[in-house]
């Protein structure tokens, strides 16, 4: 299956560069800076084996991302779902159960089905950093970062695309300024959630009990102030005392 990613091309790239650069070409900068992988992955939206429309399943029939992606908060991987979690849904006398959209489905789990093989389906992967560099999932969604954060609107979306650049200074940029990024423990899968669907008591009680304060304190230290996630962000990056590392051994060892 096509991985535009294959791990030498990074190295490959990182040696060539140092040779150039021990060379003093300053062609060099504006080559590496249309090589690197960082400014040509956005918009990559590769074609999947079966037609999987995240729009219809998280979005129109609401299932939650965890339902599929069930690793995602205890895993430095987001796991893909089994065929068999399609199955629960797509089997016999279920949900388009005829479609030819869903041949390899059928293939790969209807063992009463003539054209079955029991071959798992090869799902293109999208998303990809460096191995090189090292990416964990359970602390950013443990953390009050939503899927929507680096992933954009995939609930709005018919294919998956790779929606944001995830180059190192894109990660930095959120590293070194994380509260607006941060939204309730509860809403990461939510990814329509605006600041204005927080119900304003429940999350100052939240806060005073977290922060060992009072409710008329925080309410009175917030007073004239917008209720956006800016503000919600600031009080959950101090409450949760947030501070995502930016020293290069965090991700890179
Ligand atoms: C019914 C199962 C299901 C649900 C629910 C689901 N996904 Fe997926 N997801 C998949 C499958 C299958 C793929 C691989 C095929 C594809 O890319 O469309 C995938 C791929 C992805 C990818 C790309 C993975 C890569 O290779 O980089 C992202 C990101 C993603 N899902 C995020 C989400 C988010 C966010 C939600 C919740 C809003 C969600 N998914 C809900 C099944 C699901
Ligand atoms: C919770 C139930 C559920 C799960 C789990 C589920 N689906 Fe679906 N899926 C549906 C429903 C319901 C529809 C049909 C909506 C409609 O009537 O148009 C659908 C439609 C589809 C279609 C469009 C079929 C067509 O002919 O229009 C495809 C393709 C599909 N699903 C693939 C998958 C895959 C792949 C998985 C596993 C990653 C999966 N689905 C998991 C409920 C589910
Ligand atoms: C802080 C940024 C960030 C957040 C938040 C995030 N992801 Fe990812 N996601 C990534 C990166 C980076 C990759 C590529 C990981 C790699 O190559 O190891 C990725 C890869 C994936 C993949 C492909 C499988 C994998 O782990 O490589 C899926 C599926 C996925 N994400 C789903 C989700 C879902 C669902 C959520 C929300 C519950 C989510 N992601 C939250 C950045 C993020
Ligand atoms: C939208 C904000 C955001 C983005 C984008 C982001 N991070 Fe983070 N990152 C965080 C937060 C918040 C934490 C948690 C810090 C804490 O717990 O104090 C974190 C923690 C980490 C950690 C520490 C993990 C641990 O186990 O302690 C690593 C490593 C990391 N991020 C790598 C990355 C990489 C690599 C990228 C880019 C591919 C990235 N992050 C993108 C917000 C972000
Ligand atoms: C928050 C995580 C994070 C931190 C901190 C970080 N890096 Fe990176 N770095 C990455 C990621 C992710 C990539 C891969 C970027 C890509 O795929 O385009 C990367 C790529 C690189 C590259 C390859 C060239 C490039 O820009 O693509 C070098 C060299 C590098 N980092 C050096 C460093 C050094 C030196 C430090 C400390 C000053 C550092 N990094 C700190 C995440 C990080």
């Amino acid at each position: 299956m096509g991985n535009i990613f294959p791990r030498w091309t990074n190295l490959l790239a990182i040696k060539i560069l140092v040779g150039l650069m021990a060379l003093g070409t300053c062609v060099v900068a504006v080559a590496w800076y249309s090589w690197t992988p960082k400014h040509t992955r956005v918009g990559y939206m590769p074609e999947q084996p079966i037609p999987f429309d995240h729009s219809l399943h998280a979005g129109q029939l609401g299932m939650d991302c965890r339902y599929c992606h069930s690793q995602v908060e205890n895993s430095p991987h987001s796991n893909l779902p089994a065929a068999q979690v399609c199955w629960n849904c797509h089997g016999p006398g279920k949900a388009k159960a005829d479609s030819p959209k869903l041949e390899l489905l059928r293939q790969a789990m209807d063992v009463n089905y003539e054209g079955y093989t029991g071959k798992p389906i090869e799902w293109v992967q999208v998303h990809k950093v460096p191995d090189y560099a090292h990416f964990t999932h359970q602390a950013h969604v443990n953390r009050g970062v939503s899927c929507a954060e680096c992933h954009g609107r995939v609930d709005q979306m018919p294919v998956v695309v790779h929606e944001k650049p995830l180059s190192m200074s894109w990660c930095l940029e959120c590293h070194r300024d994380p509260g607006k990024s941060l939204r309730p423990l509860d809403e990461i899968t939510n990814l329509a959630w605006k600041a204005e669907d927080l119900d304003s008591k429940a999350f100052y009680a939240y806060l005073a009990e977290k922060m060992e304060t009072s409710v008329s304190k925080l309410e009175k230290a917030d007073e004239g102030k917008k209720w956006d996630r800016e503000l919600i962000g600031a009080h959950l990056q101090k409450a949760w005392s947030v501070h995502p590392p930016q020293d290069c051994a965090s991700c890179h060892y």
